[in-house]
């Protein structure tokens, strides 16, 4: 059994004016916590010599202990390393006691009522999430991580790491670290059109965080939000979790439906929308459609949250430009994301919000977790401003290309009309639509015991009217990956 490498003891409460001698009070704690597992089998504990100064008592009833709990076979102690919980205890005796720790009279029903949480966690649980018991080709989100210049990333965090300045290690403005979000600033308005100088940008722990904070400052709880149908799942819990009431506004080729939504839901505060690639319908929001959502903004005195979340790669035709830049009524709020473009666990984002609300937005992000860690901002600016950043998007727009092409054939070669696609033009991810009948959770779940990971489309409506299909993310998948993986998927259904 591996050795823990741990020091730390829960604390001991010692009455040094009691009956019972230090030694025994000591021993009987020790020996307490390794039952109830809270000193777990190979863990260190501390010498006798620190334990007495930590405890302020002298060493002898420290070493008392000790050696009691040696001699029942509790603690062994090895030359050299210290004094460990014995790693021969039997598991079942180390194991933690807790339902013992229950009054005999309380019975399970009224264990569980009394362990009662709130009714908002529903709302954050994620719909099944079948495709994520595979690694395999077609992971939703995943980019080309062998591609990363991970080399060069390591440097620049070990760098930063090393020579953290001061200010590197206090409080930071809320809205983020200053030269990463001139450095977005730019980048977001000479690639997407975004129009905003550095005092709009707010670096976030990720869109899913820049969707909480939309949602907390922006609504209250029991107002109304028109949301995409089908739409992100991140989306929705984010916003239930906050309390607000979403209507399902429904999406057709030219993108989210703005006439329905006025017939659906006329006092909506807001729109949830991903305008410049759906999620996960693919689709783009036509021209008109965005003419007509920034007038229904600018009358309705309504925000729009503009997610555009993998913007940067788009195929069939050259990239559109945000829908923020349009915008002449400051009615958008832009939420930005480098999970796809860098990768997923770096876990920074951004938003871009109206001047008039940037006091709002930094109180409620300051009020909601105070601020990104710094080291990775730093990393990143330095990545951006190097030219590194603008290098990997060129250089992943061309291996996406390729790979979109590999699964559209393959799924062609392979599937024929028992999948249609119906958006592929962007991203690193594409959506089809299951012939009639076909379960698309228990595909997924069928292809993941196959070793391929495809998202069904059903979880992602909130209404009742799901239509079956998959989500395939292809910019994670090797070509030879790609082809086995679409030879497995033929074979689920
Ligand atoms: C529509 C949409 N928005 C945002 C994100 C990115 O989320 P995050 O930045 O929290 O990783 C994703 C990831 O899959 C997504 O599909």
């Amino acid at each position: 059994m591996r050795r823990l490498p741990a020091s730390y003891l829960p604390p001991i409460a010692l009455d040094p004016s009691g009956s019972t001698p230090l030694y025994q009070q000591l021993s009987e704690w020790l020996r307490q916590a390794i039952l109830d597992g809270r000193l777990r089998p190979g863990q260190r504990v501390p010498s006798t010599r620190s334990l007495a100064g930590e405890l302020g008592i002298s060493r002898i009833p420290a070493l008392g202990a000790y050696e009691q709990l040696q001699a029942e076979g509790y603690l062994e102690t090895f030359r050299g390393a210290g004094t460990c919980v014995a790693r021969a205890l039997p598991d079942d005796l180390a194991r933690p006691l807790r339902p013992r720790c229950l009054p005999p009279s309380v019975s399970v029903d009224k264990a569980t009522a009394s362990r009662r949480v709130s009714q908002r966690v529903a709302g954050m649980r994620p719909p099944a999430q079948t495709w994520l018991d595979s690694l395999g080709a077609f992971r939703v989100g995943m980019p080309a991580l062998d591609h990363f210049p991970a080399a060069l990333w390591s440097r620049l965090v070990g760098r930063h790491a090393r020579q953290l300045p001061i200010e590197g290690m206090i409080y930071d403005d809320p809205m983020g670290y200053l030269p990463l979000r001139e450095a977005v600033a730019g980048y977001l308005g000479t690639m997407r059109g975004v129009r905003c100088d550095a005092s709009q940008v707010l670096i976030t722990t990720g869109s899913q965080q820049g969707l909480q904070i939309c949602a907390h400052v922006l609504l209250d709880a029991g107002e109304r939000i028109w949301m995409e149908e089908p739409g992100y799942p991140g989306a929705h819990q984010a916003f239930a979790t906050a309390g607000v009431r979403m209507a399902p506004v429904p999406v057709d080729e030219e993108g989210l439906d703005v006439a329905r939504g006025e017939a659906l839901a006329v006092d909506a505060r807001a729109a949830y929308i991903s305008p410049s690639h759906q999620f996960p319908l693919g689709t783009t929001l036509s021209a008109a459609r965005r003419m007509q959502l920034l007038d229904w903004a600018a009358r309705r005195h309504a925000w729009i949250i503009e997610d555009d979340y993998d913007s940067e790669y788009r195929f069939g035709s050259r990239p559109l430009a945000s829908l923020q830049g349009s915008d002449r009524h400051d009615r958008v709020i832009y939420l930005g994301t480098f999970s796809k473009v860098m990768f997923p666990a770096l876990r920074l984002g951004c938003l871009v919000v109206p001047k008039d609300l940037v006091a709002d937005f930094r109180a409620g992000r300051d009020a909601i977790d105070t601020f990104t860690a710094t080291l990775y901002q730093r990393a990143l600016e330095e990545f951006i401003r190097e030219g590194h950043f603008a290098r990997h998007i060129r250089a992943m727009r061309t291996l996406y290309r390729q790979r979109r092409q590999a699964v559209l054939a393959g799924l062609r070669d392979h599937l024929g009309d028992r999948f249609q696609v119906i958006g592929a033009d962007a991203g690193m991810q594409l959506a089809g639509l299951l012939p009639p009948g076909v379960d698309d959770v228990e595909v997924s779940r069928e292809a993941a015991r196959r070793g391929v990971s495809v998202r069904p489309l059903s979880p992602c409506y909130l209404g009742e009217s799901a239509r079956s299909g998959l989500i395939l993310g292809y910019g994670g998948a090797s070509l030879e990956a790609i082809r086995e993986g679409v030879r497995q998927l033929a074979r689920c259904f």
